[in-house]
């Protein structure tokens, strides 16, 4: 393939499936579904601004029809494009208390499972501000052929075999890895299609750029506020003081500093002693792209991919970002854990 010719997603997934010397298709069909629903979930989050003309969520609109919040939209959405493929025999998502089954034949026949966490940054909805859609793909552990079991869900994120996210900014763009570096396709709407825009994603392993919610400061860990002063602080080569970004969708925080370099911080607080962010649905993905692009991310104890989890909705600290600004906050927070 050469550079200038437009690729897109599903021509460029069933390139790379030759990397599987045995793979049958099964993940690549599994990418193009997750591809397809992002579409539709898409063309929703682009009329959210309507809500006045179209509904409002809880409402019944003008033909009837009764209108949803976009996180159910976006949940239902996945779960009905993943549920009509046979690659899928389960899936847990943020917004189901258990796994949802796909007790069918063809599905129990399904040798994946999936988590995610289908609209990320909600509270960004209602004003125009970038949210997401974030994604894993693991094999299940249960045998084929049967109903999956919470085993095949609390799979360590080293065992993942694919993840994504899909960020619905200033334009849409789907990024994902299958532990073969990372690409990123821009949705061009014009002809309704995730083109090949970002090859070969590799973030910087310094940069300037920290996110936190300053606004929780004073019930962060030492480590963590000195960490902050420190970013703030003037040093001799000027390359701090770092800006300060935080949007409060994961999904748009963290791509801007893949791309950009930086770190993203999200530790305990008052109010989420364990952290806010899912270890399923948002921080097994997210770590897995940022160590495929040759990041970082941490509990800041251990590398998040280790995490053996314990439930499905379990929140974990998260540290992640450019290698070299992760080791910093790392040399913080165990200073200062030790004090
Ligand atoms: P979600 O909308 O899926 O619940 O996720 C929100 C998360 C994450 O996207 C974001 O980084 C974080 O919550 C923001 O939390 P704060 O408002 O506490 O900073
Ligand atoms: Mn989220
Ligand atoms: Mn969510």
């Amino acid at each position: 393939m050469n550079n200038h010719s437009l690729i897109t997603l599903n021509e460029f997934i069933i390139w790379r499936q030759q990397e599987f010397p045995y793979a049958k298709g099964e993940l690549s069909r599994l990418l193009s579904h997750i591809g397809l629903a992002a579409k539709v979930v898409n063309r929703e989050v682009n009329k959210a601004g309507l809500v006045d003309i179209l509904g409002a969520a809880g409402e019944t609109n003008v033909q009837g029809e009764e209108q949803k919040k976009l996180d159910v939209y976006a949940d239902n959405t996945f779960i009905a494009a993943l549920k009509g493929s046979s690659e899928v025999c389960g899936i847990a998502t943020e917004e189901n208390h258990e796994v949802v089954v796909f007790d069918t034949e063809l599905a129990n026949d399904g040798k994946y499972i999936v988590t995610m966490d289908p609209l990320d940054g909600s509270s960004n909805i209602d004003v125009n501000v970038s949210i997401g859609t974030i994604f894993s793909i693991y094999r299940r552990i249960s045998p084929v052929g049967s109903e999956p079991t919470t085993e095949d869900f609390l799979q360590e994120g080293t065992k993942q075999v694919a993840a994504g996210y899909i960020i619905y900014g200033s334009s849409t763009m789907m990024v994902y890895t299958t532990g073969h570096g990372v690409n990123g396709f821009t949705l061009d709407p014009s002809i309704g299609e995730f083109c090949l825009s970002h090859r070969n994603i590799t973030t910087p392993e310094d940069g300037a750029i920290y996110s936190v919610n300053e606004g929780y400061y004073t019930h962060f860990p030492t480590g963590v506020k000195k960490y902050i002063k420190y970013c703030q602080e003037t040093d001799d080569k000027s390359s701090r003081p770092y800006t300060s970004r935080y949007i409060g969708s994961l999904v748009a925080d963290f791509h801007r500093n893949l791309l950009k370099g930086g770190i993203y911080i999200y530790p305990e607080t008052e109010q989420h002693t364990e952290g806010k962010l899912r270890l399923l649905y948002e921080c097994n993905p997210i770590a897995f792209i940022a160590e495929q692009a040759g990041g970082q991310a941490t509990d800041g104890h251990q590398r998040i991919l280790d995490l053996k989890p314990q439930s499905l909705h379990q929140r974990v600290t998260f540290y992640t970002g450019s290698r070299l600004m992760v080791d910093k906050a790392m040399e913080f927070l165990e200073f200062f854990n030790r004090q």
